[in-house]
Order: C-alpha cells, then sequence, then structure tokens
C-alpha cells in the first residue's frame, strides 16, 4: 500500500494538479444530501457538486487534498482509506466513487465496495464510475492482475467490465449499469475513452 501511496503522492507533487475539465451525469440529490466523495484527487468532482448538498470528500494522499483545498475551498477534506472509512453505519444518503476503484487491487476493490455499502442510510445511492474494457488505456503498462496494469508512475488501473461491477457491489440494487464511450483525437489517432457507470440503491 505504501508504494501505491507514494505513487500517488509523487505524481500530485510532480504534475501538480492532475484532473481538469466538467464532470458529466451528476445525479440531482434534494438538498441538503449527505454526501461523501470517496478519492477526491484535486476536487474536479466535488468541484461540480452543487452547493445545497452536503459533501464530505476524502482521499489518502494529503498532496492531493491541499490541491483540492485550493481549487474547493470550503469543502469538508479528510485524509483517510476508502478501504476502511472513519464514519459510523448509514452515515451519508449518496457516497461518489469515481475513478477510485479501479485504482484499487482486487481486495482493496471488495473492501471499498463492503465500505461505501455500510455508510449508505436505507435508501441511499451509490455512484460508480471508473474505465472500461475498451478504453484505449486498457492493456498499456504491466498487467499485475488479471485486467489491472501498472504504467510508468507506478500507479495500477483496472478496466472493468459490466458484470464485473454488479458482482462488485452485489448487496446492494443495481439502478443503472452502462458503458459509454466516446472518440478522442491525439496526435492524429482517433481513440477511445470508454466508461463504465454504475448506480446502486442501498436496501
Ligand atoms: C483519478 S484520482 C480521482 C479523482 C476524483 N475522484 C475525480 O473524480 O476527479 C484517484 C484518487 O484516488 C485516491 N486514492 C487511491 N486509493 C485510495 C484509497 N484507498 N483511499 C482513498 N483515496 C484513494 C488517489 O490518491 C487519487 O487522488
Amino acid at each position: 500500500m505504501s508504494s501505491h501511496l507514494s505513487a500517488w503522492n509523487s505524481d500530485y507533487c510532480s504534475r501538480g494538479r492532475l484532473w481538469a475539465g466538467r464532470v458529466h451525469g451528476l445525479p440531482d440529490l434534494p438538498a441538503p444530501s449527505a454526501v461523501l466523495e470517496l478519492g477526491c484527487g484535486n476536487g474536479k468532482t466535488l468541484g461540480c457538486m452543487p452547493a445545497g448538498w452536503q459533501v464530505t470528500a476524502l482521499d489518502m494522499s494529503l498532496e492531493a487534498l491541499h490541491l483540492c483545498r485550493r481549487s474547493v475551498p470550503k469543502a469538508e477534506l479528510i485524509l483517510a482509506d476508502a478501504r476502511a472509512l472513519p464514519f459510523q453505519d448509514e452515515s451519508f444518503d449518496a457516497v461518489f466513487a469515481f475513478h477510485v476503484t479501479g485504482h484499487l487491487p482486487g481486495p482493496g476493490r471488495r473492501a471499498l465496495a463492503r465500505e461505501a455499502a455500510r455508510v449508505l442510510a436505507s435508501g441511499g445511492r451509490l455512484f460508480f464510475r471508473e474505465f472500461g474494457l475498451e478504453d484505449m488505456r486498457a492493456g498499456q503498462g504491466e498487467e499485475v492482475e488479471p485486467g489491472t496494469f501498472r504504467r510508468g508512475s507506478g500507479i495500477i488501473t483496472h478496466y472493468f467490465a459490466k458484470a464485473e461491477v454488479e458482482e462488485l457491489f452485489l448487496g446492494m440494487k443495481p439502478l443503472f449499469v452502462g458503458t459509454q464511450r466516446w472518440k478522442l483525437r491525439i496526435k492524429g489517432d482517433d481513440l477511445v475513452r470508454c466508461e463504465v457507470d454504475a448506480v446502486f440503491l442501498k436496501i
């Protein structure tokens, strides 16, 4: 785990704000919903959340939280591990896990899923987003586990199939699991970005 953490910290230290742009597809939640974001990074998703939500965001990288604090000054930020959440059961109406689950090895992904379900109130929803198997980067780097690749920075990324996402959150009811694909033109080549989006209901 320490190499995982140091890979993230050194990436933030050397490259600064890693994630920018608008985040699409945030749901309509009633204000004031209690919302938790896992692995908030430098605040790309957090910065797009409506002011009426009561958001707590966490990351295990202190460097990420420093950057996040600059871009989202009023957010409640916590240094914590998404695999062992420092919250009581049923504390939140919604949990967001956007591009964090896939940066953990299999046991970590399952621990995150269990913890997300635990801290959600009954009737609460989990919003999930990760790269899918057809993504342009899938297969690049060293395969450290099936479907999980480590690239030059030391950061690992797992690329998901839809069925695997349903299986990961088996204790919750899937409301939506879908794959989005779009083209990116990079240096004259048409490449495909592919994400799996899902919403699960805690019953
Ligand atoms: C791709 S960035 C996420 C960005 C953010 N969710 C967004 O949508 O812009 C992934 C983040 O997950 C964090 N992370 C990785 N493993 C984690 C863990 N076990 N607990 C908490 N944060 C973690 C990393 O430090 C990094 O900041």
